[in-house]
């Protein structure tokens, strides 16, 4: 039996079809019930907090980007009447001597490099790192990062197609700047922290959903949902000298690279950026005007639940005559909850692969 499957673990946004862990965790239960060390572990990208109320307590110290990943800790862990681990939110305050450091690998690359560049200065001597994820998801450009970051690899036997990678001895590599940075065709410079999204290039759904841009209605506030790099709010300050803006983002990387890009453009006394999942809970004034560019995936697993439960929260915060923005692709079934939740839902895009959707 699975060590995980005695505890009662949720997932954010709470699905009944995908569960919140996965073989991978198990994996890495199991390789660290063989090791002897007990103390200075640290948990890294743990996505609904299974592997902290599995392995950890309150000395554990535990590493996310994501607010999601750290709102269903909290959940998980108040439903199982265990132990928070202690919270990073910032490299610095990492310990520098850890035994054991779990990381589940992220899909993005940028951000796997970035995390094993810090990690390989925070490990004790003897101590291990334990990267682990799904056979399918662990690409070369990830194993080429372990090996550049640590002399020995030891890749272990796979099970149930899940794979928990043994990483040590650091290797002394000097992490160049990470920061990435593109302008756009109106002249915003856009930057980004390792993990941002679309760190090369705008967007396509952004691009188009900013060809729409001077159909939006005037505004002296709006919300960006899903922040990324900033580059919807960012590019509506631009042409409205007048507004202010709040950006969101569950991800702290990209909340850092938004509040850069807004320093980049000297936009930064005119932006609030907030780390969140959505907006609950965040004491925000009603909004004329909210921009949406929704994921669909959350990690490797392809999901709208996340876009639908940001629509319906956008509803909530709109003024009566507010307009939430969309922009989607096409193949995703986003009309009809659309229409569910506001009155009109127009399309003022042709384009062949992207949907804007305009509710009100
Ligand atoms: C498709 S990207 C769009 C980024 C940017 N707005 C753009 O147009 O380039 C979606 C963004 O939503 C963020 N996101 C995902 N789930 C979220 C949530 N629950 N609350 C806030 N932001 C979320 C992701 O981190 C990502 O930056």
């Amino acid at each position: 039996m699975s060590p995980l499957s005695a505890l009662r673990l949720s997932r954010i946004p709470a699905s009944k079809a995908l569960q919140a862990w996965n073989a991978a965790d198990e994996l890495a239960i199991n390789r660290l019930a063989e090791t002897t060390a007990t103390d200075r572990l640290l948990l890294v990208n743990d996505s609904f907090g299974a592997l902290a109320l599995a392995l950890g307590d309150a000395q554990t110290d535990w590493w996310s980007d994501s607010a999601m990943a750290s709102k269903a800790l909290a959940n998980n862990a108040r439903a199982n009447g265990l132990p928070l681990p202690r919270r990073i939110e910032h490299p610095e305050q990492l310990r520098d001597d850890y035994k054991r450091i779990v990381i589940q690998v992220p899909k993005s690359l940028d951000l796997f490099r970035w995390q094993l560049a810090v990690l390989a200065t925070r490990l004790a001597e003897d101590g291990e790192v334990y990267a682990l994820g799904m056979v399918k998801h662990l690409s070369t450009g990830h194993q080429v990062c372990m090996t550049n970051f640590f002399q020995l690899c030891d890749p272990g036997h796979a099970v149930k197609k899940a794979r928990c990678v043994r990483l040590s001895c650091p290797r002394q590599v000097d992490a160049d700047n990470q920061l990435k940075t593109f302008s756009t065709p109106t002249g915003l410079t856009l930057q980004h922290e390792p993990g941002c999204f679309s760190s090369n290039r705008l967007d396509p759904g952004a691009r188009v959903l900013l060809e729409t841009l001077s159909q939006w209605p005037d505004a002296d506030q709006l919300l960006d949902l899903g922040c990324g790099n900033g580059v919807l709010a960012l590019s509506y300050l631009q042409s409205h000298p007048e507004a202010q803006a709040t950006l969101v983002d569950e991800s702290r990387q990209a909340v850092h690279s938004a509040a850069r890009s807004a320093q980049a453009n000297g936009l930064e006394n005119r932006v609030r950026c907030l780390h969140h999942h959505g907006i609950e809970g965040l004491d925000l004034r009603p909004m004329p005007l909210i921009l949406c560019n929704p994921p669909f995936h959350q990690a490797n697993t392809l999901t709208e639940d996340i876009a639908l439960h940001l629509f319906r929260e956008a509803r909530q915060a709109l003024t009566p005559k507010g307009e939430l923005w969309v922009v989607a692709n096409r193949h995703l079934p986003y009309f009809h909850p659309l229409k569910r939740l506001f009155s009109q839902v127009d399309c003022p895009s042709s384009h062949p692969k992207f949907v804007v959707y305009r509710c009100y």
